[in-house]
């Protein structure tokens, strides 16, 4: 919930102009829904992708203040983040509602970002695994390795976001490594090798080499400093040259 119209516009056409056309990795903004569409004028003339917060499970009717997978496709969105832990936390999403958001995401042939991450206290509790497994079984179970092509996992420890304390690069490549074999658990070894699995927790630029540099950490999901267009592009950098390497 940061920035009305006239600054995501300004970020977002630094943000482009500073990639350029091909960013050499993909890049997206998941922006406000009230910005949708402001950001849409400005990246559509480029290789990033329009992303959206979070989005409703029935396509339409009365569900007063909820947004539809299929108004954000309306509104031009390729990708749509799901289960972000504000959106548990503060606003009762469960691994069931997001079952349904999946499912919804999917039809729309938009991409699902799958957020997943235990709390301090799971953490310290050594229940990170349980948790993670619970949800990542929560919401895909049920779907098909094909259905699920597209889906993107990130895995942001509670714990990391926002208060500037990183999972270490180890901490984070364990937890990935562990993502990636419940997927081929659940949907086979070739699905898992496929899916990227992204980290999301306090991601600097003084920080996203060490993590991208692990073997199952495919990218970033940015919160604090995609707001700084000098930061965010910094970070991209530093991605787009761990994957060229
Ligand atoms: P942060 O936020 O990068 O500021 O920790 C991450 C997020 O909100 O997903």
């Amino acid at each position: 919930m940061n920035f009305g119209l006239s600054e995501s516009r300004a970020l977002a056409e630094k943000i482009k102009s500073s990639i350029q056309k091909d960013a050499g990795c993909d890049v997206a903004l998941f922006v406000p829904f009230t910005a949708l569409s402001a950001v849409k004028d400005i990246v559509s003339s480029s290789s990033i992708w329009l992303g959206a917060q979070n989005a409703f499970w029935e396509k339409s009717g009365a569900f007063t203040g909820e947004v539809s997978a299929s108004q954000l496709r309306d509104a031009g969105c390729q990708a749509v983040l799901l289960g972000h832990s504000e959106r548990r936390r503060l606003f009762g999403e469960t691994d069931d509602s997001l079952h349904k958001k999946v499912a919804a995401v999917l039809d729309e042939a938009l991409i699902p970002v799958l957020c997943v991450g235990e709390t301090l206290e799971e953490h310290q509790a050594q229940k990170a695994r349980e948790v993670v497994e619970r949800q990542l079984a929560g919401a895909l179970s049920g779907f098909s390795a094909a259905q699920l092509s597209s889906l993107i996992i990130a895995y942001e420890p509670v714990w990391a976001i926002g208060t500037g304390k990183t999972a270490s690069p180890d901490q984070a490549q364990d937890m990935h490594d562990f993502i990636r074999d419940r997927l081929a658990g659940f949907f086979g070894h070739d699905f898992s090798q496929k899916t990227r699995i992204i980290y999301g927790g306090s991601v600097k630029a003084d920080n996203i080499d060490a993590l991208m540099a692990e073997p199952d950490i495919d990218g970033a999901l940015v919160g604090g400093d995609s707001l700084k267009a000098e930061s965010f592009v910094r970070i991209i950098n530093f991605v787009r040259k761990a994957i060229h390497v």
